[in-house]
């Protein structure tokens, strides 16, 4: 087990690839492998140390491939092992790590075992793979529990049998596509240990793992206390379906797994896992020494624009996550969330609002935070949420299985806009006629990357200087955080040696806690005086009061 110190991804920033709208190398309208290599120099340029590429395996992308049909592929729609090699070899050459999503709590229906187990007799080894069970009811016709899938219905559905009898049931804790995989059968274990060792045999650098306080269900799958609260959240809050304890076992066999590499060539692997649980408690379980290196903590995502909220998320992160020695991973904006410069007001068309300068004070925040950061694609650009797209257009599978009530995740996955004056915006080459797979609006004009590099006040900029100065400032990335007192919706605290940050979430402008210009900020500032909804870092030796 190596000592979890000073290792380069405890305070790595990571930039998210979604990869079906970063960039399309072929026309087809859809972001591929080879749009993201043609990318990286542009990643490089924004400084961050690594990407983690969205599934790109080949899948019937019923849930954008976290639906996966083949664990050790490439999808067509994305390109070939072959170009995904031509991608790892530049991001080697540039000094970007990469990391890849891997999907262990479900599959697709179309993977091989799937089908084999709909073809198998109830009670065959091939559904031992799955949670398959005879439903509740004279006829069976019942689920066999009462669990709620997280993107609405009934976690259940039945299949037909073989003879054209109606059969047993499925467990698929999100669409009826992605069914469980039982973590309790050795086979699904061993699988997965192959599955890492090809993509780290092709030199990954890690993996973001998907739901991983998924995996085990309670043994038994009795009912859950109450249904009902499981049905209203998209948080994994039904205590028998997640958080199981032997979950943690899987995490410390992947992690002596990756440190097998290690032990070869020296490079330190990443696990960074997708972890929802109730607490920061609970939340540092997964980053033991020998589990994750890192775990998503959501709960600054989840936090309103509130200076006492954020100081109690960040307070407890500190406190049960940080201070057991591990490391934090922050997070603002992914493709499952509404888009920070919405979530937090009014965003404008044009880049201006309330919004937008929240969400940079934000990112601000975030990256002089101790630990680990992930950006998603687009947050640099200060991308709104696309919030009228026509229902007709809309992919995300939440969208279906609520009866088209909850239109949560196609609004942050609408394709970059690169350059040009309307869509596609330099996203798909060629014709102006090409159509990205969501619809552009117009003002992503004003987003488009080229424009952003071009102006020094632009979001981009803003995100670029941030991650300079973490490279070179040893106050910032990891160390402690020590907060100064402040007027009320004013948060401030000093890293290190006195580097300071502070945060104003009033609208009102506040005295700065440090004289002086500051080395950096969100938005305009003058000596002394922090306006409203701006952030900004000064070096210090001196902190008011
Ligand atoms: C979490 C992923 O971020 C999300 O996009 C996906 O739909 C679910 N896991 C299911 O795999």
């Amino acid at each position: 087990m190596s000592l979890n110190t000073h290792r380069w991804w405890r305070d790595a920033v990571i930039y998210q690839v979604y990869v079906r709208s970063f960039l399309d190398s072929t026309g087809d309208g859809i972001g591929d492998l080879a749009g993201v290599r043609a990318g990286l120099p542009y990643l490089k340029k924004l400084g961050v140390d690594g990407i983690w590429l969205s599934p790109f395996y080949p899948s019937p992308q019923h849930d954008h491939g976290y639906d996966v049909a083949d664990y050790c592929g490439v999808d067509p729609l994305f390109g070939d092992l072959a170009g995904f090699d031509l991608l790892m070899t530049d991001a080697r050459r540039l000094g970007v790590k990469v990391l890849l999503d891997i999907v262990p709590n479900h599959c697709s229906h179309e993977h091989p075992w799937f089908r084999e187990a709909l073809s198998a007799p109830p009670g065959g080894a091939a559904r031992s793979r799955f949670h398959f069970a005879d439903g509740r009811g004279p006829d069976g016709s019942e689920p066999p529990n009462n669990w709620h899938a997280m993107f609405g219905g009934p976690a259940w559905s039945r299949v037909t049998e073989a003879d054209g009898s109606s059969g047993q049931w499925y467990l698929h804790m999100f669409t009826p596509e992605q069914p469980d995989l039982n973590w309790r059968s050795t086979e699904v274990a061993a699988y997965f240990d192959q599955v890492l060792r090809f993509w780290l045999d092709r030199g990954v650098d890690g993996f973001r793992i998907d739901v991983a306080a998924g995996l085990f269900k309670h043994p038994g799958l009795p009912d859950s206390p109450d249904p009902e609260a499981d049905a209203r959240t998209r948080d994994s809050v039904n205590p028998l379906a997640w958080n199981q304890p032997e979950v943690h076992q899987v995490w410390r066999h992947w992690r002596t797994l990756c440190e097998e590499y290690t032990s070869h060539d020296g490079r330190d692997r990443l696990l960074v896992g997708e972890v929802s649980v109730p607490t920061a408690r609970e939340h540092a379980k997964y980053v033991r020494p020998d589990e994750l290196h890192q775990a998503f903590f959501f709960d600054l995502l989840s936090a309103p624009w509130n200076a006492d909220a954020f100081r109690k998320v960040i307070s407890e992160a500190m406190q049960d996550i940080a201070g057991t020695g591990s490391t934090v991973t922050w997070v603002l904006n992914n493709h499952d969330q509404v888009r920070t410069v919405t979530r937090y007001g009014d965003c404008g068309t044009e880049g201006g609002g309330l919004g937008t300068a929240r969400a940079r004070a934000a990112a601000l925040l975030m990256l002089s935070l101790p630990g680990a950061a992930y950006i998603y694609q687009g947050e640099e650009l200060g991308l709104p949420e696309v919030v009228d797209l026509p229902d007709d257009v809309l992919t995300d599978p939440i969208f279906r299985r609520t009866g088209s009530r909850a239109r949560i995740r196609d609004g942050c996955r609408v394709p970059l806009p690169w350059s040009g004056h309307a869509s596609p915006f330099g996203f798909t080459p060629g014709a102006e006629s090409a159509k990205p797979w969501l619809p552009q609006p117009a003002y992503f004009a004003e987003y488009a990357t080229e424009r952003a590099l071009a102006d020094t006040q632009s979001f981009w900029h803003l995100y670029r200087n941030g991650l300079q100065l973490r490279q070179g400032l040893p106050q910032l990335g990891e160390g402690t955080l020590r907060w100064l007192e402040t007027p009320p919706g004013v948060l401030a605290f000093v890293r290190g040696d006195g580097l300071v940050c502070a945060v104003n979430f009033t609208t009102a402008p506040t005295p700065s806690p440090v004289s002086g210009a500051p080395i950096l900020s969100s938005g305009p500032c003058t000596a002394d005086v922090l306006p409203g909804s701006t952030a900004a870092w000064w070096i210090s030796d001196r902190t008011h009061p």
